[in-house]
């Protein structure tokens, strides 16, 4: 069934059909939607099962059909007002019957851009938010005071504004702040979320610099908030503070890497600084360890998927000392871990590349050297050892390996090569 046909069907049943949501925002940015949102009015639950007899309800709390339009499963929804009863995003009463209006149904949503419909058979736009100038102006702004219903919509408009690089209104910014009362009871998952759309836009630094602009970055991300004012040695850091380093890699990594688990982990590689005692700035001794804490604390916070919080453990603890090892054993010791570990050598190269100002060569051949190493294994040790024996020989031979690689700086393989 096409766009068309499917319009004209919920015509003949007595309804209309609308276009919704991001799909109409995307037409006015010049872009192509990742999905088309449909909305349906005039007509009830009965009739739309009828017109279409192969549709299926997946809503929970309201009807929200699956309907195969132009060979996608689209979501297609009977125009709803919300109201609110209660607290956070469950706290709502839902109307749903034919009486809904296309105007009503936009009123309930979130910012002015996402609050546009089109009538599909006449080719009309339903704009009653000036949501198309604010496209245009590149504008974030919310539909109503109705924006603080849901708290979630605070982290859904900073999201918006770094994944289309637009503004946020002042009066927006005044809502998301009154979010935050609400915010402290939403469920991880739901900040989870937002967080992993915002790693996935091109500047993820506008998320949370407009979260700190509204107010509600100490809420939403303590261990952000906590890098403000964490002063660094000027020498190694001219950007300014732990924050701004932070929101600088995270930016940098983006640009090279478009995993949101490798984003998440650059984003966490110096939250330990959050933790530095006040007499210890500008140094941050062992902020390693601190992060690690504080990773644990978000991680149960927001529910991070465990795959996430291996990935920024690991290059939490290892950020330090990876780029300045220089003793075989050592290096021959990390790079198994490395190739253990859930993150790829070249994932960790991306960050720890950015924040050290470059890589040493056994770690920018990392793979190749990983290659060579693990062909030592167990099974060509001498047959008289036993046990921890053999664990010793295989990482003698490794290291043997590594130094016939010829990656290291020759002075450096003389002295102490197994410790
Ligand atoms: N919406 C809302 N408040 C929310 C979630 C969604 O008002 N808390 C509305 C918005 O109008 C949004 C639409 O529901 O455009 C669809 O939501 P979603 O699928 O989350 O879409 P977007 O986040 O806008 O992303 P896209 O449209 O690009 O998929």
């Amino acid at each position: 069934m096409t766009e068309l046909e499917f319009a004209q069907k919920v015509n003949d049943a007595g309804g209309t059909a609308y276009l919704v949501g991001g799909a109409v925002r995307d037409k006015f940015r010049g872009v192509t939607a990742h999905d088309r949102d449909y909305c349906v009015t005039g007509i009830n639950e009965k009739k739309i099962a009828k017109a279409f007899p192969n549709i299926f309800n997946v809503g929970k709390s309201f009807p929200v059909f699956l309907l195969n339009i132009d060979g996608k499963h689209c979501e297609v929804a009977l125009a709803r007002t919300e109201k609110k009863v209660g607290s956070g995003y469950r706290g709502f009463s839902v109307k749903f019957d034919s009486s809904v209006t296309i105007e009503q149904d936009l009123f309930r949503r979130d910012t002015t851009i996402n609050a546009m419909a089109i009538d599909i058979l006449r080719d009309e736009l339903i704009d009653p938010f000036g949501g198309r100038e604010d496209v245009a102006n590149k504008k974030i702004r919310a539909v109503s005071k109705h924006f603080m219903d849901d708290p979630v919509r605070a982290l859904r408009a900073a999201r918006q504004s770094a994944q289309f690089n637009f503004e946020i209104t002042e009066e927006t910014l005044t809502a998301m702040n009154l979010c935050a009362f609400e915010l402290k009871d939403e469920p991880g998952e739901r900040i989870f979320a937002e967080l992993k759309n915002a790693l996935k836009t091109d500047k993820p630094s506008i998320f949370f610099r407009s979260l700190e602009r509204a107010g509600i970055l100490e809420i939403t991300f303590p261990e952000i908030a906590n890098l403000r004012g964490k002063t660094q040695p000027v020498e190694f850091h001219p950007e300014g503070d732990a924050y701004e380093h932070t929101l600088q890699i995270l930016d940098e990594v983006s640009k090279i890497n478009p995993k949101p688990e490798i984003r998440f982990a650059a984003l966490a590689h110096d939250f330990g600084k959050g933790k530095t005692p006040l007499e210890m700035l500008p140094h941050h001794y062992q902020h390693e360890m601190r992060g690690l804490d504080v990773l644990q604390e978000m991680a149960q916070r927001i529910n991070l998927p465990a795959d996430w919080k291996k990935i920024a453990s690991f290059v939490i603890s290892e950020h330090m000392r990876a780029a300045v090892m220089t003793r075989p054993g050592k290096i021959v010791d990390f790079l198994v871990r490395l190739h253990n570990s859930k993150i790829s050598a070249d994932d960790f190269n991306d960050i720890i590349n950015l924040d050290n100002h470059g890589l040493p060569p056994f770690l920018a051949n990392a793979e190749k050297i990983l290659t060579e190493i693990l062909k030592v294994s167990g099974r060509d040790a001498p047959p008289e050892l036993q046990g921890e024996q053999i664990g010793n020989w295989i990482r003698k031979e490794r290291i043997k390996a590594l130094i016939k690689l010829k990656f290291l700086p020759d002075s450096k393989i003389e002295d102490e090569v197994f410790e």
